[in-house]
């Protein structure tokens, strides 16, 4: 059983990985794709539906085809981007020489697990929390094993999930939830920075004093947040 300890450090030293190391000696064996798998299927789900389903992709063809309908996808994500806020440095395809895809798509049949009125309530919520949770076992599974891996959204973007069922043979129901590429690290990746804990617990009843003011949060946003996310930097730091 893994102690508090060891939970932490995996915990903290999970990362958000964007750029990988591939060449055949350091191809991912099979059966750590099977354990990375087993462990993701313990996930916790609403009403146990389980709405999860798992494609692992291998074949370098297929993997270069999902680059470029990332690539593609992003062209009017950036435009938008720099129309409202004239920023252009959001995303890059930093997985592209991950040398495997774990695709996560969930079959939303499922919220028929829950009783009506959850089902009408937050059947949505609990359908996306349940794929969250076997995502989020994957990324600690993969840093388990000293390997890193990445969410990659926009795969649920409207056409690039569209055109990944079409390439996959996904029925149409499902939901392409989540694009995460698994491999060796090129280089280590420096943790983002987390706000301190004393910031975010309250004890016994909301403690007005951590109320963030709207400049506060800008503040936080245009910083801290930068540091990591897609890729970008610290708009108030030279370099880090
Ligand atoms: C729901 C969700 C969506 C995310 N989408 C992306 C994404 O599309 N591209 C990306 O590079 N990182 C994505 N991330 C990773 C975050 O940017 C990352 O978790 C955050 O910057 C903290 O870094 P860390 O994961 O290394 O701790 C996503 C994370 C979550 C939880």
């Amino acid at each position: 059983m893994l102690n508090i300890e060891e939970l932490y450090e995996l915990a903290k030293r999970r990362r958000s990985v964007r750029g990988y190391d591939f060449n055949e000696g350091k191809s991912i064996p099979e059966e750590y794709i099977q354990k990375i798998l087993e462990i993701a299927h313990w996930a916790p789900s609403a009403g146990n539906g389980q709405p999860w389903q798992f494609i692992v992709i291998k074949d370098q063809a297929m993997r270069e085809k999902i680059v470029e309908l990332f690539l593609k996808q992003l062209e009017p994500k950036r435009e938008m981007e720099a129309a409202l806020r004239g920023e252009r440095n959001i995303n890059s395809p930093g997985f592209k020489n991950a040398p495997v895809f774990i695709l996560v798509i969930g079959d939303p049949r499922v919220n028929e697990a829950y009783p009506v009125r959850t089902r009408e309530e937050k059947g949505f919520q609990h359908f996306i929390t349940g794929l969250a949770n076997a995502t989020m076992l994957i990324h600690l599974a993969v840093a388990s094993l000293g390997m890193g891996s990445q969410y990659v959204s926009d795969a649920s973007s409207p056409y690039m999930a569209t055109m990944l069922k079409a390439y996959l043979g996904i029925p149409d129901h499902f939901k392409v939830y989540e694009l995460i590429p698994i491999g060796y690290l090129k280089s280590p990746v420096p943790p983002p920075p987390r706000l301190a804990l004393e910031e975010l617990v309250h004890y016994e009843s909301f403690d007005p004093a951590k109320s963030r003011s709207n400049e506060q949060m800008k503040e936080f946003i245009f910083s801290i947040t930068r540091r990591g996310a897609y890729g970008k930097r610290d708009r108030n730091k030279k370099e880090e």
